[in-house]
């Protein structure tokens, strides 16, 4: 293992390029491969056989290409695949789970946590597990936003019909009095805005791509793995299927736009 190869990413589609900006803020030397699986997107409304099995293809695609650490953006594989996985397999993984988790048990104040997903993140209960054995006492409360997603890929993040949905959704959240709130979807961070405004400024939002990106460091620096050399860094994406729609998409997610992106097969 050296160095120089690169951090392996994998999503479900596009979103994970959230965890990508934050990787390339964080560790601008790293080489980065990003696998997204646009042909089999959505994951979130499937079951936890399917999300496991397409997580061992992916996961493999990316052992092919040399990475010296993978990391999971998708929250919904983390949830419901990775515990079942992690363990087969010697490179190290690193989900977004545990590091969201940690950092809104650091953040809560009044030990009121909720937590926003897919259906399937949600269905899994594990941010609620992940929380509660950190901290027993914390009160966590779930809601699934599956309209996020589509709403993000459309580009509406700043509309009256978001900001409706935003409202429905959260709703009863802001019941429960939570002063922090883990945005536990790839796709949530473009919709920060939206969310706070529903929620009032007060309410603590944790974004589990920043906190991914901070464990991959802190991960890689343990295993002496970081990359420092002054070469510029390759970032190279893969897709199970439309290129065309991806690099479209793309810049919205990474705040610039991508070129070198490839259609993949795995499974
Ligand atoms: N990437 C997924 C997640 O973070 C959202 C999109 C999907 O449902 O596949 O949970």
């Amino acid at each position: 293992m050296a160095n120089n190869y690169p951090i392996g990413v994998f999503d479900s589609g596009v979103g994970g390029l959230t965890v990508v900006k934050e990787l390339i803020r964080q560790l601008p030397s790293e080489n980065i491969i990003y696998f997204g699986d646009t042909a089999r997107v959505p994951y979130g409304i499937k079951s936890k056989e399917t999300v496991i099995r397409f997580s061992i293809e992916n996961i493999l695609f990316l052992l092919k290409q040399n990475v010296k650490l993978i990391c999971v953006a998708c929250n919904t594989v983390s949830s419901v695949a990775l515990p079942a996985i992690k363990n087969h397999f010697r490179v190290p993984i690193v989900g977004v789970l545990a590091p969201a988790a940690r950092e809104a048990v650091y953040a809560t104040q009044n030990k009121r946590i909720g937590v926003i997903g897919t259906p399937s993140t949600i269905k899994s209960r594990s941010y609620e597990s992940q929380i509660n054995e950190l901290d027993s006492e914390i009160k966590v409360f779930s809601a699934a936003t599956p309209l996020f997603v589509p709403l993000v890929e459309e580009g509406w993040v700043d509309t009256d019909v978001t900001r409706e949905v935003a409202r429905e959704y959260l709703g009863p959240l802001t019941n429960k009095n939570v002063d922090t709130l883990i945005l536990g979807c790839t796709h949530y961070p473009l919709l920060r805005e939206v969310i706070q405004g529903v929620l009032g400024k007060k309410v603590n939002l944790i974004d589990s791509a920043k906190q991914v990106a901070i464990e991959v460091k802190r991960m890689l620096a343990c295993e002496d793995l970081l990359n420092d050399s002054a070469k510029k860094p390759r970032h190279k994406f893969y897709v199970s299927d439309n290129p065309e729609w991806f690099t479209n998409l793309a810049g919205r997610f990474l705040g610039h736009s991508v070129k070198d992106v490839s259609r993949a097969e795995v499974g």
